[in-house]
């Protein structure tokens, strides 16, 4: 019988995962479909319960609702478990495990540049979702010490106590900014007109550090710019991006994903526009 995937979340009409696993289960030649779904927070129980009555072979969860979901998993990996989100939930005999594949996502990203070693220091701007997934999959997959760096530093604080890794306030990470080797910007700030302030100034910036940034549209953000001005070899979240879509392809069918393919097609979307 046919199978059905799907992405939820509020909101979702942009949300181009439907177009790059779409043109995934097509090339394999795969009898199934992956399409949005946008509910509400009044719709969650109701749509996940629909999900399962259904027979959903798997889906995505985008935000808000990658900690909701939780509850109704019946089991939750390790990693996703840490960050407390989950965006891929895998379906096999009925049951359903929830993972995040964005962590991973990343650092296959950023391994493309260089691999990462132990004498790498990483700098984590930001304490939300995307910075939490990134600290799970650098501080269990490689041996760099990290600092996370949030504006409310308490946040920060709580994501590394218990691990070997540091917190600091933004003004310390920009002083210190000389030591990281690679610095990581997940925060919101300086996405908009009206929030056009960076989280920290790169004036302290070492040539050479890898600078990355989690969005991908636009493809350089001021952050990116000023950070390829002095320097810095650059990274935007495009392969984040791809690559979590793709390890959440290769859980649901065990074929690994053709990210030029996918590449390509969110390229080509976000060109369009
Ligand atoms: P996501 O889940 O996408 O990572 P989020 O959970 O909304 O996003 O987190 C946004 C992050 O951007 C937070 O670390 C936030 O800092 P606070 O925890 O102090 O709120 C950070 N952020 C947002 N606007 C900022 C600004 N103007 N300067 C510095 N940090 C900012």
């Amino acid at each position: 019988m046919k199978k059905l995937y799907c992405v939820i979340g509020n909101p979702i009409a942009h949300s181009l995962s439907p177009a790059m696993h779409t043109a995934l289960l097509e090339k394999n030649h795969l009898d199934a479909s992956y399409v949005p779904f946008l509910i509400t927070k009044e719709t969650f129980t109701a749509a996940i319960q629909g999900l399962k009555a259904l027979g959903i072979s798997g889906f995505n969860i985008t935000s808000p609702f990658k900690e909701a979901i939780i509850p109704f998993l019946d089991v939750l990996d390790p990693e996703a478990e840490a960050c407390a989100a989950v965006n891929t939930v895998v379906v096999k005999d009925g049951r359903w495990t929830g993972y995040n594949t964005d962590g991973a996502g990343y650092l296959e990203g950023l391994r493309s540049i260089r691999p990462i070693t132990n004498a790498d220091q990483i700098l984590i701007l930001g304490a939300g979702g995307a910075s939490k997934a990134i600290f799970q999959a650098l501080s269990h997959h490689t041996e760099a010490n990290i600092v996370v760096a949030n504006r409310t530093v308490e946040k920060a604080e709580k994501m590394v106590v218990g691990t070997r890794h540091q917190a600091m306030r933004l003004s310390e990470a920009e002083a210190n900014l000389a030591i990281f080797t690679i610095v990581i910007q997940t925060t919101s700030a300086g996405l908009t007109e009206e929030n056009a302030e960076l989280p920290i100034t790169l004036d302290n910036l070492t040539a050479g550090t890898i600078v990355s940034d989690i969005i991908y549209n636009p493809a350089e953000t001021p952050f990116l710019k000023i950070a390829k001005s002095r320097g810095a070899t650059i990274q935007n979240g495009l392969p984040m991006f791809v690559n979590q879509a793709a390890i959440a392809f290769q859980l649901w069918t065990g074929i690994e994903a053709d990210r030029n393919l996918m590449r390509n097609i969110v390229l080509q979307e976000i060109g369009g526009k």
